[in-house]
């Protein structure tokens, strides 16, 4: 079980070590969860010191492909590892529809967040009106068919992939229990079809979208899903907590 939380464009460096904070003294000794946050960059350092010595891993909310150069305000994968990130998430719908990251810009990122040591969480999820043309599961598929495109099969299984409905983020509309499942289950027989048969049953893939206190016992119930990509709720010590120890 992987439960992560997605600062966004919240929490600088002072609200961001006080979040940690609290995370540390109610998480230090978590186990039975594997756990990680993505803060804002400028506020990685605070969280990064905070939470050393807890098991709670840090993480970047996307990098440059480029190593260095003239970027103006990239960050590379190779600062975020020297920052002390074990993670990073790539292709974030927000990342897509905003900042315009397409298919293979997105996988130059799975490629850089390897090439420096990090591992990726890679993000994937329909829109409205792509599920209601029933081309949901075509859509994942084809963006984790780019996404994970030259990559070996022991970097695939080191790969989070995160289903994140387009619809369910930030609304406060879930996807159900079932429609999640069901998802989840057409990832890994996709994953299945496509790599060495110790791929899918060891890839982690975690549901995101409006996962709050109160849904996240039952998706995380499912079979096939292996955690959650908190956004909003990851904000709030308590419901972060609530939602970890729903996948403990
Ligand atoms: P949300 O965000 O939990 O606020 O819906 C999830 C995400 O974007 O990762």
């Amino acid at each position: 079980m992987f439960i992560a939380g997605n600062w966004k464009l919240h929490k600088g460096p002072q609200e961001a070590d006080t979040l940690a904070t609290a995370l540390k003294r109610a998480l230090a000794d978590e186990t039975a969860v594997d756990i990680a946050v993505a803060p804002p960059f400028i506020s990685i350092p605070a969280v990064v010191d905070r939470l050393k010595h807890t098991g709670i891993l840090v993480a970047g909310q996307d990098v440059h492909p480029e190593i260095k150069g003239a970027f103006t305000s990239a960050v590379s994968s190779e600062m975020l590892k020297d920052a002390g990130c074990a993670y990073t998430l790539v292709g974030h719908s927000e990342r897509r529809s905003i900042f315009g990251d397409d298919d293979a810009v997105v996988n130059a990122k799975v490629h850089a967040a390897f090439r420096a040591g990090l591992l990726p969480i890679l993000c994937c999820g329909e829109t409205l009106p792509q599920r209601e043309a029933g081309q949901a599961v075509e859509v994942v598929t084809r963006q984790l068919a780019a996404g994970l495109a030259g990559l070996a099969a022991d970097q695939v299984v080191s790969t989070t992939i995160a289903y994140e409905p387009v619809w369910a983020i930030g609304t406060g509309v879930t996807a159900s229990p079932d429609q999640a499942q069901e998802m989840h289950a057409a990832i890994r027989s996709w994953l299945a079809a496509n790599f060495p048969a110790f791929v899918p049953t060891q890839t982690r893939i975690q549901y995101g979208g409006s996962v709050k206190p109160g849904n996240a016992r039952e998706l995380l119930s499912q079979p096939d899903i292996d955690g959650a990509l908190v956004g909003g709720a990851s904000l709030d010590a308590d419901s972060f907590l609530a939602i970890v120890r729903a996948g403990a």
